[in-house]
């Protein structure tokens, strides 16, 4: 039997938790409230409380990072922190930012109170990191002027802003970087019954028929994650609105999902594609992730950030000193019969 592994296919797109462009229209489906916004119910207690204190105290809310795999809707609640405290928000992010006076200029225009979300912030140049730390702590910034024995300093006053900073992987932030964030969040993947609340309210916004159990076949094939939710509503929604009567069952979203080639249980072909390649090639691990993201032509950090944490929380893999292995569980689902892990000299 030959196998590809490294061949693409359009399933990968359509359950990879980053922002594609047909997500370009997430926005009418985003949560203004915290009473909106579903699931998160840990990160919402926090903030909520944070939040209601810096208003009785008049005061900008403490800075903020939110952390966590992506999709999970960072974005969105940042935009909910800022309608909840009544402020603009302004939006960038780490890459975006490829000198210091673009960090100087977003500062310098904030209003009072204002967020400044920085999406990415952990790929933010760590030289005009040093232009936050005096920002974040004392709400001014330092600018030299010229350069040599003729250069000046100008110290200039920022109004109070809230940072929120968004980041996939926090372990990449500088230690002064993440000191200075008074509140840490993490998002965790939304359990089915959440993302089939979801589903139901975004199916409500897109005037879309759907039943409980249509609701739920969605919820439980999207990895966790309520951007995947949301695409894959789309989808099975054109699916109903040709093959069917415009509803969505939970046999509409079955069939539409299995031509989509998400399974059951929301893997895709690259997830499928990266079990096979480990218990094919690797006997079931250990195998560094480097190896096997070059095995399977895949970016180790696309592996790390997007396929991952579901498989991690679903019990496929396991994550050990040597590398990465995949579990009982996922031979079973793959149909691949275990025979045991055997050394790969034998
Ligand atoms: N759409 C995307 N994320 C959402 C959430 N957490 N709650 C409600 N709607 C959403």
């Amino acid at each position: 039997m030959s196998i590809n592994f490294s061949e693409g296919t359009d399933s990968e797109i359509l359950t990879t938790a980053a922002s594609l462009p047909e997500d370009s229209n997430e926005g009418s489906l985003r949560p203004r409230s915290i009473t909106e916004y579903i699931g998160q119910e840990k990160a919402k207690g926090n903030l909520e409380i944070f939040i209601n204190a810096a208003k009785m105290r008049g005061e900008a809310l403490d800075h903020v990072l939110l952390h966590g795999p992506p999709g999970l809707g960072k974005t969105t609640l940042a935009a909910v922190i800022a309608n909840e405290m009544g402020v603009n928000m302004r939006i960038t992010s780490g890459p975006a930012i490829e000198k210091p006076g673009d960090l100087v200029a977003m500062l310098t225009n904030l209003n009072e109170g204002d967020i400044l979300f920085v999406d990415e912030i952990h790929r933010l140049n760590r030289a005009y990191e040093e232009i936050l730390y005096p920002a974040m702590e004392d709400y001014a910034i330092d600018i030299i002027l010229g350069k040599g024995p003729s250069a000046n300093s100008l110290h200039l006053d920022l109004p109070h802003f809230t940072l929120i900073g968004a980041t996939t992987r926090s372990g990449q932030l500088t230690a002064p970087l993440r000191d200075r964030f008074g509140v840490s969040l993490r998002l965790e993947l939304y359990t089915a019954e959440e993302l089939k609340r979801i589903v139901e309210r975004s199916a409500n916004i897109l005037n879309v028929k759907i039943d409980p159990q249509g609701a739920y076949e969605i919820a439980s094939r999207s990895r966790g994650t309520p951007r995947i939710a949301n695409r894959l509503l789309r989808r099975v929604r054109d699916f109903a609105q040709v093959k069917a009567d415009g509803v969505i069952t939970r046999a509409v979203a079955d069939e539409a999902l299995s031509r989509l080639e998400v399974d059951k249980l929301g893997l895709d072909a690259l997830d499928r594609r990266m079990l096979r390649a480990i218990i094919e090639l690797y006997n079931g691990g250990p195998v560094g992730l480097e190896t096997l993201a070059a095995t399977i032509n895949e970016e180790a950090v696309t592996l790390e950030d997007m396929y991952e944490p579901y498989l991690l929380q679903m019990g496929f893999l396991t994550r050990t000193p040597r590398g990465r292995c995949v579990t009982h569980k996922a031979y079973d689902h793959l149909g691949i019969a275990y025979l045991g892990q055997q050394s790969m000299e034998l």
